[in-house]
């Protein structure tokens, strides 16, 4: 059996490397992607092969610029929020490593592919979509959901009879899951699971607290085409780039951070703590320059799909006729949404303060308290208000009567 694990490097995925060869007698083939965690990804290479991976079966990519131009950005387009507040950080990576999982276990005649999310969360289900939708017939392992480790410790020893060195912190009540990339980090688990309880502030990993942000505003301008950022400041910066930028500001203004409870998708309630400094500031100046760019209709229309847009994300649908269905109308809604927005980052806020642009449909003359020019007369809102209200009118006219 010839299995491609999504290999992080780190405890866990070391664990089920370890047991898919004891198990299985798999030969394992790794892959761990760079999508901007901020930790190095060559030391999964050393791990991999000191637990007996073959050089040719080691594979590390950097996948930050398809991650943010083909995922993030695209989902950004459609202003995308979660129940409301989660902006999808570790939904929307899912989807990009499956798809690389599928490729490489297609180059290198795998029978199988492995990762290493448990069978009570939305992770598995977003893998295992991804590939069934880009691969039929492909065989799935989940270790999780399928070994007799009862418990944390019986997996730490299994770690320790296998050399697999264990952090100090990853005994006792330490450690919480992690995910991070260029988007988001996310921490769940142990002193997170009451939602009672504040998280303590070394949970956070890539924001300082607002109130230790500083005490002065930091101006901003970000430039879009086609709904996507492409400039900072004036100055043009690739789609990672770009993020990575405004994930320093965000950071050392105190922005992004979100303690949530949402609804996953097998049915149980979670808790959350989400870091997304750049993504917070992004949102933001989208919904800016769409308010002068795009049609009042046609905003109104993709706020109400959003939602379904969200959960579709959320779900593990990205690779759906739905979502490329949805995807189709946002972006074309998008062919207009460039200029630049000008804003403040302060303390955890993120203010609009100007917007500008070529294809704005703005206009000051139309607006203008002040008296404006022909194209639009205020005596024509009568009848417009007449007959709108005539339906109200009619409703009230019979309560009126029944009332008699
Ligand atoms: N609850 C979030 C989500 O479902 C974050 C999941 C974090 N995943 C992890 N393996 N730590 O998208
Ligand atoms: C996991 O269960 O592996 C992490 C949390 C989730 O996927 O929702």
């Amino acid at each position: 059996l010839k299995v491609v694990l999504a290999y992080s490097g780190g405890l866990d995925t070391s664990i089920i490397l370890k047991w898919l060869q004891t198990e299985y007698d798999a030969e394992v083939v790794t892959f761990t992607a760079d999508l901007g965690q901020s930790e190095e990804v060559e030391p999964a290479r050393r791990k991999a092969e000191l637990l007996g991976v073959k050089p040719e079966n080691i594979f590390i990519e950097d996948l930050r610029e398809e991650f943010v131009r083909d995922f993030v950005f695209p989902m950004f387009r459609a202003n995308t929020v979660y129940e409301g507040q989660y902006l999808l950080g570790t939904s929307i990576a899912r989807p990009l490593i499956a798809k690389r999982q599928i490729e490489i276990a297609r180059e290198v005649g795998a029978d199988a592919v492995c990762h290493g999310a448990t069978g009570k969360g939305n992770d598995q289900v977003r893998f295992e979509l991804g590939y069934y939708a880009l691969e039929p017939d492909i065989r799935v392992i989940a270790p999780w959901r399928e070994w007799q480790f009862a418990s944390r410790e019986q997996l730490l020893d299994f770690a320790e009879q296998n050399q697999i060195p264990i952090a100090k912190d990853k005994r006792g009540d330490a450690p919480f899951s992690i995910d991070a990339n260029l988007l988001h980090s996310s921490s769940e688990g142990k002193v997170l699971e009451d939602p009672s309880i504040k998280a303590p502030e070394y949970v956070h990993q890539r924001t300082v607290s607002p109130e230790d942000a500083p005490d002065v505003t930091t101006e901003i301008s970000i430039d879009f085409e086609r709904g996507d950022p492409v400039a900072i400041n004036g100055r043009r910066l690739s789609p990672a780039e770009l993020l990575t930028r405004l994930n320093e500001l965000g950071r050392e203004n105190g922005i992004g951070r979100l303690d949530l409870v949402e609804n996953r998708f097998v049915g149980m309630k979670s808790r959350g703590v989400y870091e997304t400094p750049g993504g917070t500031i992004l949102l933001v100046a989208h919904r800016a320059i769409e308010s002068i760019t795009l049609d009042g209709g046609a905003m109104h229309l993709k706020d109400a799909l959003m939602p379904r847009y969200a959960s579709l994300i959320y779900n593990g649908f990205w690779y759906s006729p739905e979502r490329e269905m949805l995807q189709a109308l946002i972006d074309k809604s998008q062919e207009h949404v460039a200029g630049r927005v000008h804003m403040t980052l302060y303390k955890g806020n993120v203010t609009v303060v100007g917007r500008t642009s070529d294809h704005s449909l703005y206009d000051e003359d139309l607006v203008t308290f002040e008296e404006g020019s022909g194209s639009y007369d205020q005596r024509d809102a009568a009848g417009f208000i007449k007959l709108n209200a005539l339906r109200l009118r009619i409703a009230a006219q019979r309560a009126k009567k029944l009332a008699q």
